[in-house]
């Protein structure tokens, strides 16, 4: 895969995008007084299987999707960044590069752009020059289809292409992205950034982490990816984000009570799952489950309970994890079985798409979303109805996609059985629960996977 950030010629994109560019870049030209010089176009993502395994160091198996967030941009000879948003009510966003960046309210959407400058702030030597930023959304926010991440990345190379620091490395640029979406305050793995860098169409994508490497899977033919909103919005900049991260501390306790039961000189080196398997070559994922099942009980417990378990100093297991005190009540053990478990179902449901064996990838990716149900604590009463209606439709792995707690759920569908998936899945599950006037066609969508970002220059 083309590790380099290129830029597009305007007349290499489909119609229709070529219309969003000019529709945009017109939007830029009325309020800014000047045409934009690149729009970025940055795709949301769906995750098929591998959920919560990113942050662990465990691989994820995600595709891009068919809807971008889309930036235009123009640099300015000053430090400013102004940025807007089309959306309805947005209030323009100004601040300067010249500033340590301080962060909006929680929740803010300053903060996303706040975050996307920051790759570019890195790599200026001096004061940074800013820029006008225009955003004009088209991935569904709050759907678990990663709208957040596609601002970051979508924002930040237009930072970059606006002043011609394009000679940048993706994969670099990856773990750059990854890192500076957390100034929003969400403690996220690398899963969202990396697919909306990497995106191809019609393939899927292995993402592994630490370091982070990409490579393609086949999308199986005469499918399409389905993707269906619970109608619960789980917007990880509000509520959703706290049960988010405490998952990543829980996750991260986990692996400190494995390097205090393997005998590590120094746990502390120690935050995600995958580490511990590594370090600990002769050990498998379930015998690494199965000294937690023998030391650790299935209920809540604090940091101080288990240091007094496992005869180890309370901070040894809470040491330099953001947001952990020592009595913290955390579900240790049944977090540790939904990561070790689901990072062998990525495994295998790859294994499964290169032998185009779909019943395989079904099991996998339904024994996924019990999993998050069951032991991960993700789901959420209409994700639940969602998937048993859409699995009742005949969709393959219906399962919640993304953070969870509430969003989209994902599926493959025949290609040939769509019209009649929808019928039946707007019928029993949309029509009771929507307003009258509010069509279902706004809240379910079929696509392939779809290219990654692109930055585009405007003739
Ligand atoms: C969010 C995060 C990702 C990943 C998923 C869960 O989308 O941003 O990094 O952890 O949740 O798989």
């Amino acid at each position: 895969m083309n590790p380099q950030l290129s830029i597009e010629p305007f007349s290499g994109l489909l119609p229709s995008e070529q219309q969003q560019i000019r529709a945009v870049a017109e939007e830029f030209r009325a309020l800014f007084g000047r045409k934009p010089h690149f729009v970025v176009l940055a795709p949301g993502r769906v995750n098929l299987i591998g959920e919560h395994t990113d942050y662990n160091g465990y691989p994820v198996l995600p595709a891009a999707i068919d809807r971008a967030m889309l930036v235009a941009t123009a640099p300015r000879r000053d430090d400013v960044v102004v940025a807007r948003s089309t959306a309805p009510g947005t209030e323009p966003v100004t601040f300067s590069l010249a500033q340590p960046l301080r962060p909006n309210p929680e929740g803010h959407w300053g903060n996303y752009i706040k975050a996307a400058a920051l790759p570019w702030l890195a790599r200026s030597e001096h004061v940074a020059a800013g820029a006008d930023l225009l955003v004009k959304g088209h991935v569904p926010a709050g759907a678990g289809l990663s709208s957040s991440s596609a601002l970051v990345v979508g924002a930040g190379l237009a930072f970059l292409a606006a002043h011609g620091a394009t000679d940048a490395n993706l994969l670099t640029l990856a773990e750059e992205f990854a890192e500076a979406e957390r100034f929003v305050g969400t403690m996220s793995g690398g899963m969202d950034q990396t697919c909306c860098l990497f995106g191809k169409r019609e393939q899927l994508l292995r993402i592994e982490f630490f370091p982070v490497r990409v490579r393609p899977v086949p999308f199986p033919t005469g499918y399409h990816i389905v993707v269906c909103h619970s109608l619960v919005k789980a917007e990880k900049s509000a509520g959703a984000r706290e049960a988010y991260n405490q998952r990543v501390r829980e996750c991260a306790v986990a692996a400190r009570c494995l390097a205090l039961l393997l005998g590590e000189t120094e746990p502390r080196r120690f935050t995600r799952l995958a580490e511990i398997e590594r370090t600990a070559r002769a050990l498998r994922r379930w015998e690494l489950l199965d000294l937690l099942v023998q030391r650790i009980p299935d209920r809540p417990v604090t940091p101080n309970d288990l240091a007094a378990l496992l005869g180890a100093t309370v901070d040894d297991l809470v040491a330099d994890i953001p947001g952990l005190t020592p009595d913290l009540p955390l579900l240790v053990l049944r977090r540790a079985r939904h990561v070790f478990s689901e990072a062998d179902r990525v495994d295998i449901a790859e294994r499964a798409l290169w032998n185009a064996d779909i019943g395989t990838l079904h099991a996998a990716m339904k024994a996924s979303h019990e999993s998050c149900r069951d032991d991960y604590e993700v789901s959420c009463p209409a994700l639940e109805v969602l998937v048993r209606v859409a699995t009742e439709a005949g969709a393959i792995g219906a399962r919640l996609t993304g953070a969870g707690f509430g969003g989209c759920t994902v599926q493959l569908v025949p290609s040939g059985a769509l019209a009649e998936f929808f019928q039946r899945v707007d019928r029993e599950f949309y029509a009771p629960r929507l307003p009258s006037g509010d069509a279902p066609m706004r809240w379910r969508f079929a696509f392939l996977p779809d290219n990654g970002a692109r930055v585009v220059r405007v003739e």
